[in-house]
């Protein structure tokens, strides 16, 4: 408010005409937003509210249902329980360990993908026998699956 007479002053000290004082006040309606209407989430922006707490499902490998994929790029969800197979290391990756197979049996692990033996960046062409050093750390890109509430939707109607 302080800056806005101010202002005024200076445009009234430099003889401006009324019409010009008018357009340096920000419009009613403007000046009128609460902080709690301003973003998707509908509280103060100087509260910082609490996510609510989830876990994820304990489904050990072979006992859990896949999830359908967003898009067909999309990293498949994990359905399984990852705590015991992490950290994946230099030297151990049980994700590997078990998923690197040529074809999957009943009830075992998803083979990985060709993709996952490319290295796209000194070697798109040719497959490796190894998985490609990107796609190591598979945490990276595939997260458990967990029963979590989105923060905010997305369906205009809902
Ligand atoms: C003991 C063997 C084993 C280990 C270790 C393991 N998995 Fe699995 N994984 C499975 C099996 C079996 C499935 C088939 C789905 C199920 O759980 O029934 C699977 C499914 C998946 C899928 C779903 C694929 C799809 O098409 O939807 C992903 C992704 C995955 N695992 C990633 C991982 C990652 C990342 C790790 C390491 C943190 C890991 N897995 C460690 C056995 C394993
Ligand atoms: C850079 C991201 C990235 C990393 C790292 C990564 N993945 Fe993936 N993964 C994907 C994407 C994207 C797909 C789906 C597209 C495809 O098949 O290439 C996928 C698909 C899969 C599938 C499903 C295969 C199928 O035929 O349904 C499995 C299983 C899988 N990944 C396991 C792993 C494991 C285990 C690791 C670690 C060794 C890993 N991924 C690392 C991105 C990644």
């Amino acid at each position: 408010m302080r800056a806005v007479i101010a202002i005024v002053a200076v445009a009234a000290v430099m003889g401006c005409t009324s019409s010009t004082e008018k357009a340096v006040a920000p419009p009613a309606e403007v000046a009128g937003v609460p902080d709690s209407q301003l973003g998707l989430s509908k509280t103060s922006v100087f509260e910082v509210p609490a996510a609510a707490p989830f876990v994820y499902a304990a489904h050990e490998p072979g006992e859990n249902r896949l999830l359908p994929r967003m898009t067909a790029e999309a990293p498949p969800m994990i359905p399984h329980e990852v705590a015991e197979f992490l950290p994946i290391t230099r030297d151990a990756n049980a994700c590997v360990d078990c998923h690197a197979v040529e074809a999957q049996e009943p009830g075992g692990p998803v083979p990985l993908p060709a993709s996952h033996y490319v290295d796209l960046r000194n070697a798109p062409g040719a497959r490796r026998d190894t998985v490609a050093g990107a796609r190591y750390v598979c945490t990276a890109c595939h997260a458990p699956q967990a029963a979590v509430q989105p923060l905010v939707g997305n369906d205009p109607a809902g």
